[in-house]
């Protein structure tokens, strides 16, 4: 990457208030900092543009309008085709549990659904509650060695039973990217289905849906710059399908409503094309032009060459100590890593070293992140599971060597 499209971290760092209180943030995959920009479309539509939807009066037409420039932003996020294949949720959590609720009318007993261990349990547990009506849960386990999802496994499980696969983009403990297209590929090519969380990947790297054909997808607004919100992609032909949610007089063209039971929160989705226009910003000073999904896969491109600067600062000092386990790809610039980098220090409580960060005003986190599973898969849950730095674009390098000072300090 040339020079003038290397990110000037100053401009970037000013679009996010909260990162001027004196904390360097690492806990970015807990939540990110949020844009100005969205904070001030939360208010604006509060203010200048707020009434329920679906009244004949311009205020409740100018809020319908802004609930749907929320979705067409997310579209466009996502590479989707048409914005009512996006639905708004609190949370991704309740995304797929909606969904999950949504699908079992089409499942029957003895039927399949894979998830992996390396996922968060938000793409694990909703599936597994499909047992009472008798689905059968089978579960991808990740090669030891290499920490890594081969496909050579998933082909083992799979059967002409298997109805879907729940996967994640992105772990958000291991921070290894999966090629959820060719999965994608793999998984159709055997009849089935699959249902990607982005979650971890979203704040790092640009989500393509229909390049990758993807059936459903999560990812979370308050992990990409945004407000408490998230967001799900239902591809249109199987949406269709899935139940009505909502009031009985909904139904199953309802879409993308039937899984929206009460109301969208209009401003926050309103909130989201803030982000959506950052990214296109970043994009554009790279000299990107076409669609906006062009422009924030440049953005991601600058994001993503500084992120491996600043994470593989960190893995140097983590390299160096002979003390320490570094849980997934041990280098920064690796192709398949976002700068969520866990690990643990032989002989030191996770807790204990995350809260004595606390003193040097960084933010690090530590336990087990929701994806339970995987640390017990790991073996990693005594000593208060796994210590997690997880870096934004917004981190610099200056922050990670006071990072690896405060370290220092600690271990000694
Ligand atoms: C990979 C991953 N999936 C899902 C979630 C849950 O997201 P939400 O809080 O929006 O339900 C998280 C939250 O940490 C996560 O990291």
């Amino acid at each position: 990457m040339n020079q003038k499209n290397s990110l000037n971290i100053d401009q970037v760092r000013e679009k996010f208030p909260g990162l001027a209180n004196g904390w360097a943030f690492f806990d970015n995959a807990g939540g990110t900092q949020v844009l100005a920009s969205v904070v001030e479309r939360v208010s604006d539509f509060l203010l200048n543009k707020n009434a329920q939807l679906g009244g004949s009066y311009a205020v409740s037409q100018e809020a319908a309008r802004s609930l749907m420039k929320g979705r067409e932003a997310m579209m466009k996020f996502v590479n989707a085709g048409r914005p009512e294949e996006i639905v708004f949720a609190s949370s991704s959590t309740v995304a797929l549990q909606n969904l999950v609720r949504a699908m079992a009318g089409q499942l029957r007993e003895g039927d399949e659904i894979i998830v992996t261990v390396s996922d968060h349990e938000t793409n694990i547990g909703p599936w597994v509650s499909l047992e009472k009506i008798g689905v059968r849960i089978k579960v991808w386990n990740l090669d030891r060695e290499t920490l890594q999802l081969r496909l050579e496994d998933l082909d083992a499980l799979m059967t002409e039973r298997t109805k879907l696969v729940a996967v994640t983009h992105a772990s958000n403990i291991i921070g290894t990217v999966n090629p959820v297209g060719d999965i994608a590929d793999f998984v159709h090519e055997r009849g089935a289905l699959i249902c990607v969380d982005s979650v971890a990947l979203a704040p790092h790297r640009v989500i393509d849906v229909r390049a990758w054909d993807i059936d459903f997808l999560v990812f979370s607004l308050y992990k990409v710059f945004g407000p408490h919100y998230a967001v799900m992609y239902c591809k249109y032909s199987l949406f269709i399908e899935l139940d009505n949610l909502y009031h009985y007089f909904y139904d199953k063209e309802s879409i993308p409503v039937k899984l929206e039971p009460g109301n969208a929160n209009y401003e926050l989705a309103y909130a989201s094309t803030g982000i959506v226009d950052y990214l296109c910003d970043l994009g554009r000073q790279t000299g990107a032009s076409g669609t906006v999904h062009n422009k924030i896969a440049a953005a991601y491109e600058r994001i993503a060459e500084h992120e491996r600067a600043i994470a593989e600062r960190l893995l140097v000092f983590l390299r160096s100590r002979d003390d320490c386990r570094i849980i997934g790809h041990d280098h920064g610039d690796h192709p398949d890593r976002v700068p969520t980098i866990s690990f643990r220090f032989h002989g030191r409580d996770a807790g204990d070293l995350a809260r004595r960060m606390d003193g040097f005003n960084i933010a690090i986190r530590y336990g087990d992140f929701h994806a339970r599973r995987l640390i017990e898969y790991l073996d990693l849950a005594n000593a208060n599971g796994v210590v997690r730095v997880s870096m934004a674009h917004y981190n610099t390098l200056d922050e990670v060597d006071a990072l690896v000072a405060a370290f220092e300090q600690i271990l000694a």
